[in-house]
């Protein structure tokens, strides 16, 4: 997979070249193309945002060094064009399976008050919202859903941290792991877990989804 992102800020996208994703790019397992919005500018201060017509606060991003920016990166339009946006699809778990079965996305990501719309009228094939809650710009969005989405690609978890038994994978949240010592400061690790019968362990760790999801997310239950 190829992912090209549009940013005003690219320096923000340094903290994917940190732990299992930034191993994955160096590993060429998926590639990730950064490009700075404001290099396409034909303003002669780099301008990339302007008032908005009808008034109001806030600024809005112009539409110029945006389109010559994905003209740029996907000339032919091979990519899967994604705008960051409050007002998107709500990315779930279902939906980041198959977004990571594209070959090639491009996410753009808006700041100040908004894109001009005819960006998103022209160029971009969906918007793609994280959660109910605003950010400052759409950078932080398109990390999360590179993130969740490259877990996905081949190669990129060891086979020991698979996206198979992780919670939401069976619809259920995930059961709670320990590890050595045994006793740790009086708390004591399930004994089943110490028992070394695999039957006995799944019991418990299903038993234990069901329990934490119904009292978490009883409304995961309903939709299964
Ligand atoms: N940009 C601002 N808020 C956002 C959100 N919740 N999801 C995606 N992009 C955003």
């Amino acid at each position: 997979m190829k992912i090209e992102v549009l940013t005003l800020f690219p320096k923000m996208f340094e903290c994917l070249n940190e732990s299992v994703i930034g191993k994955a790019i160096l590993a060429e397992k998926f590639k990730l193309n950064v490009t700075d919005i404001r290099d396409f500018s034909l303003d002669k201060h780099k301008k990339c945002d302007d008032y908005p017509f009808g008034g109001g606060s806030g600024m809005v991003m112009t539409p110029q060094p945006i389109c010559d920016a994905i003209d740029n990166v996907d000339p032919d339009r091979l990519c899967k064009r994604i705008f960051l946006s409050p007002k998107g699809e709500t990315l779930s778990q279902s939906l980041v399976e198959k977004l990571s079965k594209e070959e090639n996305l491009l996410f753009l990501c808006g700041h100040y008050e908004g894109v001009d719309q005819r960006v998103i009228d022209s160029e971009i094939d969906m918007e793609l919202s994280i959660g109910d809650y605003v950010l400052t710009g759409g950078e932080l969005a398109c990390m999360v859903a590179i993130d969740a989405i490259a877990r996905y690609i081949d190669g990129v978890l060891g086979s020991s941290e698979s996206t198979n038994e992780e919670s939401f994978s069976n619809g259920l949240l995930e059961y709670p792991q320990y590890t050595r010592p045994q006793n740790f400061r009086g708390m004591l690790v399930p004994d089943v877990l110490l028992s070394g019968n695999h039957q006995e362990v799944d019991k418990w760790r299903y038993n234990e989804q069901l329990r934490i999801t119904k009292e978490r997310r009883p409304d995961l239950l309903e939709e299964k």
